[in-house]
């Protein structure tokens, strides 16, 4: 029987850390969408025309460690205003959702277009300085050399592009429950949201 969380909100506001926890607390599989649009902009920085990449995806190019830079997460966010590269990452999506045992997919658009019949939808968002803070040290503890500064604003340049865009843009669904985590641990915000799943498989 299939059974879809869908975990949506800005950058950096947790949804990743979030929904691995569901995912592995309940026995579901996981989907970070935001790797699909990564790995095609990845590609484009690389040379590909976008919509070209977006068709030709395999589910091998989602596991590269240079997934994770600033300059792709731009690129990614760059990609992913183009309404036919969203168009076909649908259905690898929708398939995953499906899957029997259960899925949660984390991204932008899962609970208003990818899955809008979820299960149970979450919006999980935190003020943009607690989410610029959070990516500055992650980046810093992978060694990079990044400053806090142009973390924040790159934050807010794609929080600005990802909520304006004409296509699927990022709000959350009227039926999600809403999680901000700013002044949450990170197992306190767990808690939060294994509580919210719990009570909708009951
Ligand atoms: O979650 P992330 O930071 O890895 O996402 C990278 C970019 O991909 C994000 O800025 C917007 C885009 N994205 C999207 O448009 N829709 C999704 N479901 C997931 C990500």
């Amino acid at each position: 029987m299939s059974f879809t969380v869908a975990i949506d909100g800005p950058a950096a506001a947790g949804k990743g850390t979030v929904s691995k926890a569901v995912a592995a607390h309940f026995g579901f599989a996981h989907l970070d969408t935001g790797l699909l649009y990564r790995a095609v902009g990845a590609k484009v920085i690389a040379g590909a025309a976008p919509v070209a990449a977006a068709l030709a995806l395999d589910p091998v190019d989602l596991e590269n460690d240079a997934l994770r830079t600033p300059e792709v997460a731009q690129a990614a966010s760059e990609v992913a205003v183009i309404p036919e590269v969203r168009e076909a990452l649908v259905a690898f999506q929708r398939s995953f959702a499906a899957r029997a045992g259960g899925a949660v997919l984390d991204g932008r658009d899962i609970g208003t277009v990818i899955c809008p019949k979820a299960d149970v939808k979450l919006f999980v968002t935190a003020s943009a300085a607690c989410r610029a803070e959070r990516r500055f040290q992650e980046l810093v503890a992978k060694g990079l050399d990044v400053r806090f500064e142009t973390v924040l604003a790159d934050v807010k340049e794609r929080d600005a592009r990802d909520s304006t865009r004409a296509a699927a843009p990022l709000v959350p669904a009227e039926d999600a429950v809403m999680l901000d985590t700013s002044d949450l641990t990170v197992a306190q915000a767990i808690a939060a949201a294994v509580d919210v799943v719990a009570a909708a498989r009951r």
